[in-house]
C-alpha cells in the first residue's frame, strides 16, 4: 500500500511542472519505497523489480503490461524498419507526451524536429477539422484556394526573413525526401538545359549529410549503412567532406548538375557549416554552372532562431534551390520545394507531379504552422532558449568531463558530445520521464518544440543530469552539500 501511494506521488509530481523541488520530492519518495521494499520478505527478483519501478518516473513497461500486449499484437504486421523502445504513446499536449500507461514525458525530440509548435496545436487541431469537412483533396489536376497561397507565403516569408534572396516558386509535396527528390530533379533538368549533350549529370553531397530514403536522395546520403542494402545508387552522385574547401574544386566540376548540403547537418551529428564553406561552395556551383541546393528540413523554419538556418549569410551565399518539410506541418506530412527564376523557367509541364503534394488539407495547416512560425517573437524567444540549454551543457561538461567533449548547433538544434554510446542516458532518461535523441557518433540531439518554456527546459536538464548521473556513476549533485563534499 505504502510503496503504491508512492508510485502514485511520483507521477504526481512529474504531472505538474517539475522543479528541482518535485525532483527532489521524487528522490525522496522513491527512498522511501526502496526502504520499505527492502525491509520486505519478498522475493530478490521482485523486490528489485518493485524497487526499480518505484524509483523511476516511468520505468519502461513490462512483459506483462497493456503496452507489451498490444505491442506483441501489432508487430507481427509491421515492416521491421525500426527497433523502437518500449512505451506507446497515445496523447500529446505541448511539450509533453503520455504512454498507454498514462506515464508523462517531456520531449525534448519534437518528432525528430517536427512538432515546433508542440504536440496537438489546439489551433491547428481546429483548422484541421474545419478543412477536413470543407475540401481535403481534389489532386493537383484542378486548381484550389490553399496550394498556391501557401507557395506565396513560402516566398514572401523567405524574401522577408533575409534567407534565400531569389526566392520566386515553390513545388509542394510530402516530405522531406520527396522536396529533396524534386531538388536533385530539378538540377538534372537544368543540367539537360544548359548541356544538351548530357554530360551534366553528376551531383555533389557531403558526408555525414542524410537527405533521405528515396533512391535520388539516398544516393546523396552517403552513409552505407542506408545505402549498402539498396545499391546500386543512382549513377552520378559524389560525395565531399563538409567544411573543406580546398577540396571543392575537384569534387565540383563542369559535369556537376547540383550539389545539396545542410546549412546544419541534422542526423550527422548537428556539424554547423561555417560562412566560409558555404560561400566558396555557391562560388564554385557559380563558376561551373551548378545549381545550389541548402537542405533546411531539419535545421529551418526558425529552429535556429531564423527562419532559415542560412538567413545570416550574405546574399551572394544563398541557394538556388531550398528544401523544406519536418516543421512545415507540424506533424502532418508535408514538404516544399523553394526555386529561383533560373530554375522554374527550365521546369516545364509534366516534368515533376504528386498526387497529395498540396492537397488543400495540407496546404491550409502549413499555411498556419508556417505563420506561426515566423513571428519574430518566437524567433528571439529560441535564441533565449539556446542559452539555457548551453548553461547546463556547460555544467554538465564540468560534472562529467571525460564524458561530455563539446556541444554544437544553434537556436535550438543542438548536440552535446559525448565519449561513448549515448543509449544508455537516453535510456535512463525515458525512464525518468524526459525524451532525448541521438545522432551522429555519441551525440545526443536537443530539438525540443521551439515553444518549450525556460522552465521545462530547466526540468528536461534536471533529468537527463540525474539520468547521466546514473548511467555514469556519478552521485547526484544534492543542493547544499557540494561545499561539504569539497571539503572532505
Ligand atoms: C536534413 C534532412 N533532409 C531530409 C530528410 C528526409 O525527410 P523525410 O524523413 O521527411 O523524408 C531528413 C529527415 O530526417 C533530414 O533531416
Amino acid at each position: 500500500m505504502a510503496l503504491r501511494l508512492s508510485s502514485k506521488r511520483l507521477y504526481a509530481a512529474i504531472a505538474s511542472p517539475r522543479t528541482a523541488v518535485v525532483s527532489s520530492q521524487c528522490r525522496c519518495y522513491a527512498s522511501s519505497a526502496s526502504a520499505a521494499v527492502a525491509s520486505s520478505n519478498l522475493p530478490g527478483a521482485v523486490k528489485e523489480s518493485i524497487t526499480r519501478e518505484s524509483s523511476l518516473h516511468s520505468p519502461d513497461p513490462s512483459e506483462s503490461s497493456q503496452t507489451a500486449r498490444l505491442v506483441n499484437d501489432q508487430l507481427p504486421f509491421m515492416v521491421p524498419t525500426y527497433v523502437r523502445p518500449p512505451p506507446m504513446f497515445q496523447k500529446g499536449e505541448g511539450c509533453y507526451l503520455w504512454d498507454v500507461e498514462n506515464r508523462k514525458y517531456l520531449d525534448f525530440t519534437a518528432g525528430i524536429a517536427v512538432n515546433a509548435l508542440g504536440h496537438c496545436d489546439p489551433e491547428m487541431a481546429k483548422l484541421l477539422g474545419h478543412q477536413a469537412q470543407t475540401l481535403v483533396h481534389t489532386s493537383n489536376l484542378y486548381h484550389n484556394p490553399w496550394t498556391g497561397t501557401l507557395s506565396k507565403l513560402l516566398v514572401e516569408k523567405t524574401l522577408a526573413s533575409g534567407g534565400m534572396q531569389t526566392a520566386s516558386k515553390a513545388f509542394i509535396c510530402n516530405s522531406g525526401s520527396e522536396a529533396n527528390e524534386a531538388a536533385i530533379k530539378f538540377a538534372r533538368k537544368v543540367g539537360k538545359v544548359v548541356d544538351p549533350s548530357g554530360a551534366k549529370y553528376e551531383f555533389v553531397s557531403f558526408y555525414n549529410s542524410f537527405h533521405g530514403r528515396t533512391m535520388g536522395s539516398l544516393s546523396a546520403t552517403p552513409n552505407p549503412k542506408y545505402q549498402k542494402p539498396f545499391s546500386p545508387m543512382v549513377p552520378g552522385f559524389k560525395y565531399g567532406t563538409y567544411n573543406h574547401i580546398e577540396g571543392l574544386k575537384d569534387l565540383v566540376t563542369d559535369k556537376t548538375c547540383g550539389v545539396i548540403v545542410e546549412p546544419i547537418q541534422g542526423e550527422g551529428g548537428v556539424n554547423v557549416a561555417t560562412p566560409e564553406f558555404l560561400s566558396a561552395l555557391r562560388q564554385r556551383c557559380n563558376e561551373v554552372g551548378a545549381v545550389l541546393i541548402y537542405d533546411e528540413i531539419q535545421c529551418g523554419l526558425s529552429r535556429t532562431g531564423r527562419l532559415w538556418a542560412h538567413g545570416a549569410l550574405p546574399a551572394e551565399s544563398h541557394p538556388d534551390i531550398l528544401t523544406t518539410a519536418k516543421a512545415l506541418g507540424n506533424g502532418f506530412p508535408i514538404g516544399a520545394t523553394i526555386v529561383n527564376e533560373a530554375v522554374a523557367t527550365k521546369i516545364v509541364t509534366g516534368d515533376h507531379g504528386t498526387t497529395f503534394g498540396g492537397n488543400p488539407l495540407g496546404s491550409r495547416v502549413a499555411h498556419y504552422v508556417l505563420t506561426r512560425l515566423s513571428d519574430p517573437e518566437l524567433q528571439k524567444s529560441v535564441l533565449e532558449k539556446e542559452k539555457v540549454f548551453r548553461k547546463h551543457f556547460e555544467a554538465l561538461q564540468k560534472r562529467f568531463p571525460d564524458v561530455v567533449t563539446e556541444f554544437r548547433g544553434n537556436g535550438l538544434i543542438l548536440g552535446l558530445q559525448l565519449t561513448q554510446d549515448p543509449t544508455p542516458v537516453v535510456t535512463a532518461a525515458r525512464e525518468r520521464g524526459l525524451l532525448v535523441i541521438t545522432c551522429g557518433t555519441n551525440t545526443l540531439r536537443f530539438v525540443p518544440p521551439l515553444i518549450i518554456s525556460e522552465a521545462e527546459i530547466e526540468a528536461g536538464m534536471e533529468i537527463l543530469g540525474d539520468s547521466m548521473s546514473a548511467v555514469f556513476h556519478q552521485p547526484v549533485e544534492v543542493e547544499g552539500t557540494k561545499g561539504q563534499q569539497e571539503t572532505q
